[in-house]
């Protein structure tokens, strides 16, 4: 009699945020064409681990299931990546779960990203218009700009870049890949641009660029294949030419 097919999973488990990390094994059922979200589901459903002893169910995010929301992060079989687009039929067993550790642990898998965020605010990755009258269409870009930009405005925040970024960690307050190639999408829109200087400023100073240390791990691990490298490289020059400005007090260099 041919035995049930099985997928092992280890995850580790914190409880708490400052309570110390642990391995749980499990063992679950396995049904084709799994994620590893429906392989957690499945626990959450019946936890119970591989000794057989009930357990917590497994705690982690989630939300739009296909790749978007950036929700879901983790480090899968040590590649941080999303766990909803991560097939369990491609993946070698036992299959290790740990959470993003850039990132302060909430619970289990479950991380806070609010230091990225922090980022976004601080280099002020919006573009600030009145709401509150009718602006009429905004001025156009050229095609090949908006095609660019296009890519880089992918970016869901899941923070996958800042975890496999040697750079990003306790001890750095380096803001890391995501937000410094938001920079650049908003430093290249028309409306955007206004506040160009002050987004550079944020950059050129503690934590921002030069913090840099061109692992090009970011670029590797982006599951939205934002060119990362492309655009420090590119604020870079920018940072350059507007030193030169500070310096001579223009804007014409
Ligand atoms: S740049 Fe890519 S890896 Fe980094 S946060 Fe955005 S989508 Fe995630
Ligand atoms: S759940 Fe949204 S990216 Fe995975």
């Amino acid at each position: 009699m041919s035995e049930k097919k099985t997928i092992r999973l280890i995850v580790t488990r914190q409880d708490r945020p400052d309570s110390a990390p642990y391995e749980e094994e499990f063992e679950i059922p396995y049904r084709p064409n799994m994620n590893v979200i429906s392989a957690l589901m499945e626990i959450r459903r019946n936890p119970v681990n591989a000794k057989g002893e009930k357990t917590t169910p497994v705690t982690w995010d989630m939300n739009c299931l296909e790749e978007v929301c950036g929700a879901c992060s983790m480090v899968i079989n040590g590649k941080p990546r999303q766990s909803c687009t991560a097939l369990i039929d491609k993946l070698e067993q036992p299959i290790r779960l740990e959470p993003m550790r850039t990132f302060p642990v909430v619970r289990d898998l479950q991380v806070d990203r609010s230091r990225m965020f922090d980022s976004l605010k601080k280099v002020k990755a919006w573009i600030p218009i009145d709401g509150t009258y009718d602006l009429g269409p905004g001025p156009r870009m050229p095609e090949r700009k908006r095609q660019w930009a296009y890519e880089l405005s992918k970016c869901m925040t899941c923070g996958v870049c800042l975890e496999a970024c040697p750079n990003v960690n306790s001890k750095s307050n380096f803001i890391g890949p995501a937000p410094l190639s938001q920079v650049r999408l908003f430093n290249a829109h028309p409306t955007g641009a206004m506040h160009k200087a002050e987004r550079l400023a944020a950059i050129m100073g503690d934590g921002g660029l030069a913090n840099c240390g061109n692992s090009q791990n970011c670029v590797q691990s982006c599951p939205k294949g934002i060119p990362l490298t492309t655009s420090i490289a590119a604020l870079n020059r920018e940072a350059t030419i507007q030193m030169f400005r500070n310096f001579f007090g223009s804007d014409e260099v």
